[in-house]
């Protein structure tokens, strides 16, 4: 079915954008969702990240990263020296997408079509940030941004100059610790993910 698309106003500041966001309806993923959850931080932050959607908490609360993924990076971006609010955080799909599985609503991918409506979204929020350096959590957002032959697993922490921002990197997504399948494993994880924004805050700098 025609879907309309996204309501990208012309004057694009974070302030305009977040309000037209709200009434986006450019995929199917508005009926679901409680509400747009759009990107959050600062213009002119120097470093970007770019998760894959909202989930149950952040369609709830309408912030990016506030569950418990959130909880997870936000321990990391501390260890690498960020301040949070000084950091653009963003997804690359700006509804919650799920499933019922009984009383839950158990998060589900977005797929190609979802990403594309959403990301003229994403560029007007590069646009309107500039940042130096953007980073991509997990698969979803690096083949959005970097194409379909990036694998995170080979090419995690590398910088990668761009036409989207001097440099695009990828990592996995801090999801991807919270299924760590022991300790040592997750802390060993969770030490190269804090690796890897320390590479994006060097070459932010
Ligand atoms: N996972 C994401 O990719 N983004 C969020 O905002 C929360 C969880």
């Amino acid at each position: 079915s025609e879907q309309p698309a996204a309501p990208v106003p012309e004057d694009g500041t974070l302030d305009n954008l977040t309000d037209a966001a709200k009434g986006c309806r450019a995929c199917p993923l508005w009926e679901r969702a409680t509400q747009t959850v759009f990107g959050r931080g600062p213009t002119g932050s120097r470093v970007m990240l770019v998760g894959e959607q909202p989930g149950d908490s952040e369609d709830r609360f309408g912030e990016p990263f506030v569950g418990p993924a959130g909880r997870l990076l936000d321990q990391a971006l501390k260890r690498a020296g960020f301040d949070r609010e000084a950091i653009y955080v963003t997804n690359a799909v700006k509804h919650f997408k799920w499933e019922p599985r009984g009383k839950r609503r158990l998060h589900s991918k977005p797929n190609r079509g979802e990403i594309e409506a959403c990301r003229p979204w994403l560029d007007a929020e590069i646009r309107a940030v500039r940042p130096r350096v953007i980073v991509c959590l997990g698969a979803t957002a690096a083949q959005a941004l970097l194409g379909k032959e990036l694998r995170v697993t080979r090419d995690r922490g590398k910088a990668i100059p761009s036409p989207l921002a001097p440099y695009v990197m990828a990592t996995v997504h801090p999801s991807s610790l919270l299924r760590s399948p022991d300790e040592e494993t997750r802390r060993r994880e969770m030490e190269r993910f804090v690796d890897d924004l320390k590479k994006a805050r060097a070459y932010a700098a």
